[in-house]
C-alpha cells in the first residue's frame, strides 16, 4: 500500500492507495479511533458496484453502518440534498464522534464532506473516491460544498477528511469520458509541479482509456498526482497563496463551462481547453517556450480532450465571465501561467488583448 501524508497542523491524514483497498476500509478506519456509527453516502450506480463490499468491510471491523444514496449528477449538488443527509443524520442520531463516508466521485465527495463539515459543527469524513478526478483532486484537500442556482461551488467549507482511501480497481467501472476528464487534472500536475510525471505521461502511447494504459503508469499517475496535491495543500490549506496554482487551466476553463451552461463540457474537458489557452498566453508574454507548450498540448490531445474554445462562445462574453470567477481579486483576473515544465507562476497582469488574441487563434 502506498501511503501519502497530507501534513496539516492538528488535522494531518493519510491518502492510502492500493488495488483492493476497498476491502480494507474497516481495518483502515479502525486505526483512526472513530466512533462506531458510520453514514455511508453514495449514488445508486456506484453503490450497486461497491456499496455492499464497503459495508461488509466496515461491519467486520465493528462499525454500525447506515447508508444513503443521493441521486447522481451535478444538478443534485444542492442544499436540498444536504438537507436529506441532515435528516438521516438526525434520525440515526449521528454524534460528534460519528463518521460520514463518501463513496463516489466529486459530487458525492463534495456533498458528503460539506454535510460532515456542518453537522454538529463538524464530524469526521472519510473519502473513497471512485472517479479519477476525485482520486487525484477533489477528495484531497478539504474543499467541500454545493452549488448555488447562480454558480458552482458558491456554498462550502474547508473540512479535511480523516482518511482518503483509493482503490484503483474501481476505475474499471468508470465511463471513458469521465476517465479522460480526470486525466486533464493529471496532466495539470505534470505541468505545474512534477516533471517526472510529465515525462512518464509523454512516454505512454495512450492516455485516453484505462484499458490501454499500463498498470505501472496508473500507479505513477495516482501516486504522483496525489503527492503533488498533498504537497501543495500541506503548504497552503486555505488557498492564501501557493494552492492557487492548482487552478491552472481553470480561469478560462470555468468561463467556458459557465458560458456553455455546464452542458457542453465536463469540468476536466474545460480545464483541457483552459490549459491550452493559458500555455499560449504564457508564450505570448514571453514566459514559456513554444516547444513546451506543444509538449503540453500533445498530452492533452493524447487524452482525447478538447483544446479549443468553441466558436459559439462570444469573446466579449468570455472576457466578462472571467470577471465573475471566484479567483478575481480587486477586479483583476488571476491567471496561473507556466514558465517551465513543472513550474508555474500566478499573475493578474495579463492584458485583455492578449487573452482575445489567444482565444481568436485557438
Ligand atoms: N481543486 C483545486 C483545489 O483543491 O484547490
Amino acid at each position: 500500500m502506498t501511503v501519502i501524508k497530507v501534513d496539516i497542523p492538528e488535522k494531518s491524514y493519510n491518502i492510502a492507495i492500493a488495488p483492493g483497498s476497498l476491502e480494507q476500509l474497516g481495518a483502515q478506519m479502525q486505526h483512526l479511533k472513530l466512533g462506531k456509527k458510520v453514514l455511508l453516502v453514495s449514488n445508486p450506480m456506484i453503490f450497486k458496484h461497491y456499496g455492499l463490499r464497503a459495508i461488509a468491510s466496515l461491519e467486520n471491523a465493528g462499525f454500525q453502518v447506515i447508508h444513503y444514496n443521493l441521486p447522481p449528477g451535478e444538478r443534485y449538488k444542492t442544499l436540498n440534498s444536504i438537507q436529506k443527509l441532515y435528516d438521516i443524520a438526525l434520525e440515526n442520531r449521528l454524534e460528534r464522534s460519528s463518521t460520514m463516508v463518501a463513496l463516489g466521485g466529486g459530487v458525492i465527495g463534495d456533498m458528503t464532506g460539506f454535510a460532515a463539515a456542518t453537522w454538529l459543527r463538524g464530524i469526521n469524513v472519510v473519502q473513497i473516491p471512485t472517479s479519477l478526478l476525485a482520486m487525484v483532486d477533489s477528495a484531497i484537500g478539504g474543499k467541500t460544498g454545493v452549488n448555488h442556482p447562480q454558480g458552482k461551488n458558491l456554498i462550502g467549507a474547508f473540512h479535511q477528511p480523516s482518511l482518503v482511501l483509493i482503490d484503483p480497481q474501481v476505475l474499471k467501472t468508470l465511463p471513458t469520458a469521465e476517465f479522460r476528464a480526470g486525466m486533464a487534472e493529471v496532466i495539470k500536475y505534470g505541468v505545474i509541479w512534477d516533471t517526472e510525471l510529465f515525462t512518464q505521461l509523454e512516454a505512454s502511447k495512450h492516455l485516453d482509456q484505462l484499458r490501454y494504459i499500463k498498470s505501472d503508469l496508473i500507479d505513477t499517475i495516482l501516486t504522483h498526482s496525489c503527492q503533488a496535491k498533498a504537497d501543495v495543500v500541506s503548504q497552503d490549506e486555505k488557498e492564501s497563496g501557493l494552492r492557487a496554482i492548482l487552478n491552472y487551466g481553470h480561469t478560462i476553463g470555468h468561463a467556458v463551462e459557465s458560458l456553455t451552461n455546464y452542458r457542453m463540457f465536463k469540468h476536466g474537458e474545460a480545464v483541457g481547453i483552459g490549459m491550452v489557452a493559458a500555455g499560449q498566453i504564457a508564450v505570448e508574454l514571453g514566459m514559456w517556450t513554444n516547444t513546451d507548450t506543444k509538449r503540453q498540448n500533445t498530452l492533452i490531445k493524447k487524452a482525447n480532450l478538447p483544446t479549443q474554445v468553441p466558436d459559439t462562445v462570444d469573446i466579449e462574453q468570455l472576457i466578462n465571465a472571467l470577471q465573475l470567477d471566484k479567483k478575481v481579486k480587486s477586479g483583476k483576473v488571476r491567471f496561473v501561467l507556466p514558465t517551465a515544465i513543472g513550474k508555474v507562476t500566478v499573475t493578474d497582469e495579463v492584458p485583455t488583448d492578449v487573452i482575445k488574441k489567444v482565444i481568436r487563434n485557438s
